[in-house]
């Protein structure tokens, strides 16, 4: 892309409604514009690192076998009614009455939804275990919507809902999802530690919030240092085996959100180097919740004895729109944003210092297109702005390289490199930049 042709428009004030670093630095670089409290449009820039986060928890969630589809955002009252939830939800529900008085709304979630669809399709036991996912819009009208993206009105959510016999079917698919969520993380090298949550009602152990830790973060946040210094990718796991072992490791090390807080147990069992006391963002949420849904709407199948029983169920969500803001929260410094390379909009940000110079311009759009060529995505400032504008530009937008390619460089035939995370420049010849980078 040639940053003239881009529609990217950065600011150069920090507006004052935005109170922490990565709504400031997401209306800067021109990746959000909001519409009305809470509700943003995505920008190219912001929507193809949206985009980037989506495909990884899509391709994690389609490793675990769950199967995606695609529910509207726009559903039915009634359905909620059966659920009993149509009234329990309150204000933060968004009701829409249509043309003829029907009375829908916009899903704040869809456990109602996918019960529905499910209750029609699945009649027996040879038909479970089955998970089920989408990426998808959701409104909740927040009193206080505020961080930008971070908590919204509108907000994109990936949830999966996992549809079982009985409850050890229901565990397993609890387990797959605690792991899966542990590398769709990591994979944005983001560090998310799973925390024990509130089950309500249900009772049991199985609802986790996967945090990571910033200081902006909306949740006080416990944990065994030892959960943090553990590297996800490092671990192969079988997910078609019994996962009981690597969740029971995470989850016997104390970490807990401040409503799930023991001060006495957390002293008892992390000694006082370990001890981490931090600021947390909740970027997902697993929870087991049995028959509620199943029982309450009648999605019944038939067991091996032909006895009519409840499904069992769980619903496991990711903030995917969230995940955009708190990467940021987590690699920034002060000139800008830090993308981990595997969420940048772009792999290399390459600077031409004297557009309308034929050598430059010659070099210039010779990498561009050789980058290209070799599968990199890359943002070419071909403008005729001055160089300092320039290098505050692509370190405001933080792409992991960028290569700057100057009249007084190419003299000597090279083209200087800069890793955007390490600050670290070193000055290549075009070829040797080239295979640097693509390699
Ligand atoms: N208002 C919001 N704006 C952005 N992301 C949100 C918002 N509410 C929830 N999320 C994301 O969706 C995930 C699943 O939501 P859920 O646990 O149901 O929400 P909550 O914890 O707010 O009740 C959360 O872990 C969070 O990452
Ligand atoms: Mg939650």
């Amino acid at each position: 892309m040639r940053l003239s042709q881009f529609f990217l428009p950065t600011l150069k004030e920090v507006p004052s409604e935005a109170q922490i670093v990565s709504h400031q630095l997401m209306l800067r670089a021109g990746m959000i514009r909001q519409s009305s409290a809470g509700i943003y449009s995505w920008l190219p820039l912001g929507h193809r690192v949206l985009r980037k986060i989506e495909q990884i928890v899509r391709e994690e969630q389609d490793a675990a076998g769950a199967q995606e589809l695609l529910m509207p955002t726009i559903q039915p009252a009634d359905i909620w009614r059966e659920s009993g939830r149509y009234d329990d939800y309150g204000k933060e529900m968004l009701r829409i009455t249509d043309r003829h008085d029907r009375d829908m709304l916009y899903g704040p979630t869809n456990e109602e939804l996918i019960t529905e669809i499910v209750k029609g399709s699945i009649k027996s036991y040879r038909d479970l275990p089955k998970l089920l996912y989408h990426i998808q819009w959701k409104f909740r009208d927040e009193v206080r919507p505020r961080f930008g993206v971070m908590r919204g009105r509108e907000f994109l959510m990936k949830d999966s809902y996992s549809f079982d016999l009985d409850f050890q079917g229901a565990r397993r698919a609890y387990n797959k999802m605690f792991v899966t969520y542990l590398r769709t993380y990591a994979r944005m090298g983001l560090k998310a530690i799973p925390m024990k949550a509130d089950t309500g009602p249900i009772g049991g152990d199985l609802s986790h919030e996967f945090i990571i830790l910033a200081d902006t973060g909306e949740s006080q946040v416990f944990c065994d240092r030892d959960l943090i210094e553990h590297d996800v990718l490092a671990d192969t796991v079988d997910l078609e085996g019994d996962l009981q072992p690597t969740v029971d490791a995470w989850t016997t090390r104390y970490a807990a959100t401040d409503e799930m807080h023991d001060q006495t147990r957390f002293e008892a069992e992390v000694p006082t180097e370990r001890r981490v006391t931090a600021r947390g963002i909740e970027v997902g949420h697993i929870f087991y919740f049995g028959t509620k849904y199943s029982r309450a709407m009648g999605a019944m199948v038939a067991s091996q004895d032909g006895a009519q029983i409840p499904l069992e169920m769980g619903s496991y969500g990711i903030g995917v729109s969230r995940l955009v803001g708190a990467i940021i929260e987590a690699s920034h410094d002060e000139n800008g944003i830090v993308w981990p390379a595997q969420v940048a909009p772009f792999d290399i940000g390459l600077i031409n210092l004297k557009s309308g110079d034929a050598d430059c311009d010659r070099a210039a759009a010779g990498l561009y297109a050789s980058f290209k060529l070799s599968g990199k995505d890359v943002l070419y400032d071909d403008t005729d702005g001055r160089a300092g504008a320039k290098f505050a530009n692509m370190d405001l937008i933080g792409l992991p390289f960028q290569v700057v390619v100057g009249p007084r460089g190419l003299k000597s035939g090279v083209v200087e490199i800069k890793n955007r995370a390490t600050g670290q420049r070193y000055e290549l010849s075009p070829d040797s930049a080239l295979a640097h980078l693509t390699g």
